[in-house]
């Protein structure tokens, strides 16, 4: 789905600052339990729409619970959010007028979840080569959740708009996500 590969050095640069790499997670988690009953607030049917989404949002709000015990375990403090630029230039991309901005809501985050899944797996690995097992499991454990959710959300914007209609959205999507990305510097967050 991604049309671009994070850059090697971005998880060295996170592990090495881990409070502000896990404040970071927190509320990556919470934004995504957010945006899903945003969703559900702006889109209230058909029912299997609202059950996924709200069954999603109770699944990011665990992965708040999870981050948050790891941020204690770890004797760190949890910091207030930054400015995300990258979800803030994804959500921009917003074609105005329905179902097309349902559409893309949903594919931004499609990708949003692919790009977390990527970083989750670099984060995991790297812990690992660190000896840090718990990291190491706690980050492929999320990561793999994040994979899911990816799916979950081109499956979803596939009930919305024709199939074909909707890969050719993503990959316009997925080619503007890599551009931004592109265009921010290296930091111990997320994304
Ligand atoms: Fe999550
Ligand atoms: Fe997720």
């Amino acid at each position: 789905m991604l049309r671009s590969s994070t850059h090697p050095r971005w998880a060295d640069v996170s592990r090495r600052n881990l409070e502000a790499l896990l404040s970071d997670h927190l509320h990556c988690e919470r934004k995504a339990a957010e945006n899903a009953l945003s969703l559900v607030r702006r889109y209230p049917g058909p029912q299997p729409f609202v059950e996924a989404l709200s069954r999603l949002a109770h699944e990011e709000t665990s992965h708040i619970v999870q981050v948050s015990v790891l941020i204690a375990e770890r004797g760190l403090a949890v910091r207030q959010d930054a400015p995300n630029h990258y979800a803030r230039g994804l959500f921009a991309l917003l074609r105005p007028r329905e179902p097309d901005h349902r559409v893309d809501a949903l594919l931004c985050a499609a990708l949003i979840e692919a790009r977390s899944h990527e970083r989750l797996q670099l984060l995991a690995r790297g812990f690992a080569e660190d000896g840090d097992q718990r990291l190491a499991d706690f980050y492929r454990a999320l990561g793999n959740a994040e994979e899911r959710h990816a799916e979950l959300f081109v499956e979803l914007a596939e009930t919305v708009a024709p199939k074909a209609e909707v890969a050719a959205r993503l990959e316009e999507l997925a080619c503007a996500e890599a551009a931004i990305l592109a265009g921010l510097p290296f930091a111990a967050r997320v994304h």
